[in-house]
């Protein structure tokens, strides 16, 4: 079998094909950047999507080396997500199905970036960190769903990220022009820690942040700060989910996961507690096409069928019974 993946939940309208032994024959995608100084605004990144989808999907196939008639399954991410961006990508698999007289299936964008994880990574039962724009989530797989074992109670890390980005004058996405500023500066300034049992909250940390560059603290330095109060949440967190679940074995997805610093710092814990760490390859941690195939792939494998193609914004990961596990 082999899966057109379509992604489109918020920034990035992607394609990708991905074969039912695993291997990624092509992940292409485009993204849109709001101006300096803005947010994503939902009705232009679909607007976007609408601009670049077919050639999106044209040149995931020209980069295969496939003709459309070689697809045998068309995959699309129904949600969470920006309901116009959604919508966008619906269209674009239920054009692609109708044309090819193919099966269209909906899939989970968070299970997503966790199954591309695990296909990389060969990790088999992993406590899970995602972390993203809209997403910071620490879950593990147990009795049939990914269950959370402690998430945000406000922002996502990503967006936390971008947020301090947007007012400190650096572009979007903020978070890989952080890690570089984190990078020239070794100045600890003390900035709140939220961690309330399981959960976490930034958006505080965020504001405080700004406060301290105001104050005239260099940017640099709060950078540091930032990731290092941010990303030792995330470890305390994820070290806690190791020890209650008994599991071994680490795997970080999502945008942030491309961060340097946090990687570090997740090896570090793990292997103190002789836990195997892996994170996601950097191409694939950000939204992408490919994710989208291959857990197309694994939940119509395992018997799911989409009847009434639609698109759930508001879909949680535990919300979704993973049927390819046991
Ligand atoms: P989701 O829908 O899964 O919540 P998303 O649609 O926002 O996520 P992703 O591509 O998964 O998209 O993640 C994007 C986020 O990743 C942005 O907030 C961006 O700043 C962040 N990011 C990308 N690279 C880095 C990096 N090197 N360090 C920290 N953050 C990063
Ligand atoms: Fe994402």
């Amino acid at each position: 079998m082999i899966c057109l993946g379509i992604e489109s939940t918020a920034h990035t309208f992607g394609a990708g094909i991905v074969s039912s032994d695993g291997k990624v024959l092509s992940n292409v995608s485009d993204t849109y950047v709001p101006p300096k100084g803005w947010g994503i605004k939902p009705a232009d990144a679909a607007a976007h999507h609408e601009r670049v989808s077919s050639q999106i999907v044209e040149s995931g196939l020209l980069k295969a080396g496939l003709s459309s008639k070689d697809i045998s399954l068309v995959a699309y991410s129904h949600g969470p997500g920006l309901p116009p961006c959604l919508r966008k990508g619906l269209d674009a698999a239920l054009r692609f199905s109708k044309e090819n007289g193919i099966p269209v299936v909906g899939v989970n964008h968070c299970i997503a970036h966790i199954e591309i994880a695990k296909l990389f990574t060969k990790a088999r039962d992993p406590v899970v960190l995602y972390v993203s724009g809209g997403n910071t989530q620490v879950l593990s797989f147990s009795e049939g769903r990914y269950r959370t074992f402690g998430e945000t109670m406000d922002i996502g890390i990503g967006n936390a990220l971008d947020k301090f980005g947007r007012s400190a004058g650096i572009g979007f996405p903020a978070g890989p022009e952080i890690e570089r500023l984190a990078r020239e500066s070794r100045k600890y300034i003390e900035l709140p820690y939220t961690v309330k049992g399981m959960d976490l909250s930034f958006s505080g940390i965020v504001t405080e942040a700004l406060r301290k560059l105001k104050s005239g603290e260099k940017l640099e330095d709060v950078c540091f700060s930032l990731q290092e109060t941010l990303f030792a949440m995330l470890t305390e967190v994820t070290e806690r989910a190791l020890s209650h679940t008994g599991k071994d074995e680490v795997i970080v997805t999502g945008g942030v996961a491309a961060n340097s610093r946090l990687r570090e710092m997740l090896e570090t814990m793990c292997r103190e507690r002789g836990a195997r760490f892996h994170s996601v390859p950097k191409e694939f941690s950000g939204d992408n096409g490919a994710m989208i195939a291959w857990t197309g792939i694994l939940s119509y494998s395992s018997g799911n069928r989409t009847v009434k193609p639609d698109i759930y914004p508001n879909e949680r990961t535990d919300d979704v019974d993973v049927l390819w596990l046991k």
